[in-house]
């Protein structure tokens, strides 16, 4: 059985198709199954939870870089940077390579770099709304996360939670379980976001895209309105 296509029908959407990149550009995020091999998903699982368990983790903090605090109203996730040290790192690190050059050659973002980390989230851990890069302020540009979770149930929830890009609207655009194979990109300055309150161990991979000179870098969309929040 493929681990990729058991996914929960709460995830299913109308963006769930071939052409991601579309879906990207139109409604600024993007859910894709399949992209990563079953062999590397569990190998990708094992190092995550091996991680964990040897307690080798950081707690996660909020803010710039140069204003880094850590603020468990906010966050409790704890991660650990991809640094290159395993195959499992490095061969999800080239399908991430394939994803940059498809952007770059279907939405002109001009996409330069890539970094990731590990992430777990234990039971009663939550992300609060946010978005990821501070408007105009960052590099960021277009955020990935991939879930590396067997069996998720809608009542583990910790879902990712997506809104639109308007603030005044506060119905979801999606929620989708964090189930093995889900890989979930979003623009970064965009689409506010949230990790609702997992009741198990929630294990995944959050990397980030970011041009090189965010002065000279295109734009996908027109900037209306600055969405507050917190990285
Ligand atoms: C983040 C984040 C979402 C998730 O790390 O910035 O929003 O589903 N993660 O883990
Ligand atoms: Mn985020």
């Amino acid at each position: 059985m493929s681990l990729a296509s058991a996914h929960h029908p709460l995830e299913r959407s109308p963006l769930e198709n071939a052409n991601w990149p579309a879906s990207l550009a139109d409604q600024g995020y993007a859910v894709i199954h399949g992209l990563i091999p079953d062999e590397l998903c569990l190998r990708l699982q094992t190092e995550a939870r091996a991680k964990h368990h040897s307690d080798i983790l950081e707690r996660a903090g909020v803010g710039r870089t140069d204003d880094f605090t850590l603020d468990l109203t906010i966050r409790r996730d704890k991660t650990q940077w991809f640094d290159r040290s395993t195959s499992a790192q490095t061969d999800y690190l080239d399908i991430m390579e394939t994803v940059r050059q498809s952007v770059n050659r279907e939405l002109f973002l001009g996409l330069f770099s890539y970094e990731a980390h590990f992430a777990v989230y234990e039971p009663g851990g939550f992300y609060k709304r946010h978005v990821d890069a501070f408007r105009g302020a960052r590099n960021r540009v277009l955020s990935s996360v991939f879930y590396l979770n067997n069996d998720w149930q809608p009542e583990d929830d910790g879902a990712i939670v997506i809104y639109p890009e308007d603030d005044a609207r506060t119905e979801p655009l999606a929620s989708i379980l964090p189930e093995m194979g889900t890989l979930v990109l979003f623009l970064s300055e965009d689409i506010p976001h949230e990790v609702r309150p997992t009741h198990r161990d929630r294990y995944s991979i959050a990397g980030w895209f970011r041009v090189n000179d965010r002065q000279t870098a295109p734009s996908l969309q027109a900037v209306s309105g600055i969405v507050s929040g917190t990285l």
